[in-house]
């Protein structure tokens, strides 16, 4: 499956949502994850995110690894989000900034 790792934590920019043919995102107060159950491996969302926070499972990053239980874990908690809506208000701020994890909200 595909993950989403930090960056996206406090922007939820959420282009990735209308692009996945399998409606297999789900939704935080700050963060999405994908459900690794659901996602077909189609790659469409990975160009969509102006964050580009989204990998394959074997691609993600060495410092963002935990990030592929945490989409597993939070995916079971979470409800679907299916169409794109407005990122939140300070994501342009959020982007760059490295070390978020903390700020993720459950
Ligand atoms: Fe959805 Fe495809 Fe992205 Fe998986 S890789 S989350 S199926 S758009
Ligand atoms: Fe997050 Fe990127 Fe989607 S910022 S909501 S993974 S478009």
């Amino acid at each position: 499956p595909y993950v989403v790792t930090e960056s996206c934590i406090k922007c939820k920019y959420t282009d990735c949502v209308d692009v996945c043919p399998v409606d297999c995102f789900r939704e935080g107060p700050n963060f999405l994850v994908i459900d690794p159950d659901e996602c077909i491996d189609c790659s469409l969302c990975v160009a969509e995110c102006p964050a580009e926070a989204i990998y394959a499972e074997d691609d993600v990053p060495t410092d963002q690894q935990s990030f592929i239980a945490l989409n597993a874990e939070l995916a079971r908690k979470w409800k679907p989000i299916v169409a794109r809506k407005e990122p939140l208000p300070d994501a342009d701020e959020w982007v760059s900034v490295k070390g978020k994890l903390d700020k993720l909200e459950r």
